[in-house]
């Protein structure tokens, strides 16, 4: 499948993006980029399988053609076949995910901009709602 990609969005420090969707029953991971055109300030991606992984969340950047550090987090409320939502949210220092079950995943904001316009879904899973508030 082909990526969903908004390349055209303004989604600034202090706003929430709220994504709800619903992974596919056999889907092995979907992953949602922010960012800018190339680099990438927050990749989550949801690893029921893949890449070595079950079941875990694996956040990183993408910076200058290449990954950054990884930071994994214990909480994985994602289900296969299952809706899921999503409240992204970010300062000067570090993204918050809200995920369904309330957990918060901290991320450091790398790129440390204060708006960024791209918004990227690829992998395993569909997107019905995308709203910046
Ligand atoms: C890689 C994977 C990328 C991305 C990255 C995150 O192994 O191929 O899609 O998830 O890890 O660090």
């Amino acid at each position: 499948t082909q990526p969903v990609v908004v390349k055209n969005m303004s989604f600034k420090a202090g706003q929430t993006l709220t994504i709800t969707g619903v992974a596919n029953p056999k889907a092995t991971g979907f992953a949602i980029n922010v960012g800018h055109e190339k680099d990438i300030a927050l990749h989550m991606n949801a690893r029921f399988d893949a890449h070595g992984d079950q079941r875990t969340v694996v956040c990183n950047s993408y910076q200058g053609g290449k990954w950054c550090e990884e930071v994994r987090d214990a909480s994985f409320p994602f289900q296969q076949g299952k809706e899921f939502k999503l409240l992204i949210t970010f300062n000067a220092k570090e993204f918050q995910v809200t995920l369904s079950d309330g957990k918060v995943i901290r991320f450091p904001n790398r790129l440390g901009d204060s708006k960024y316009q791209h918004l990227k879904f690829e992998g395993e899973a569909r997107i019905q709602g995308l709203e910046v508030k």
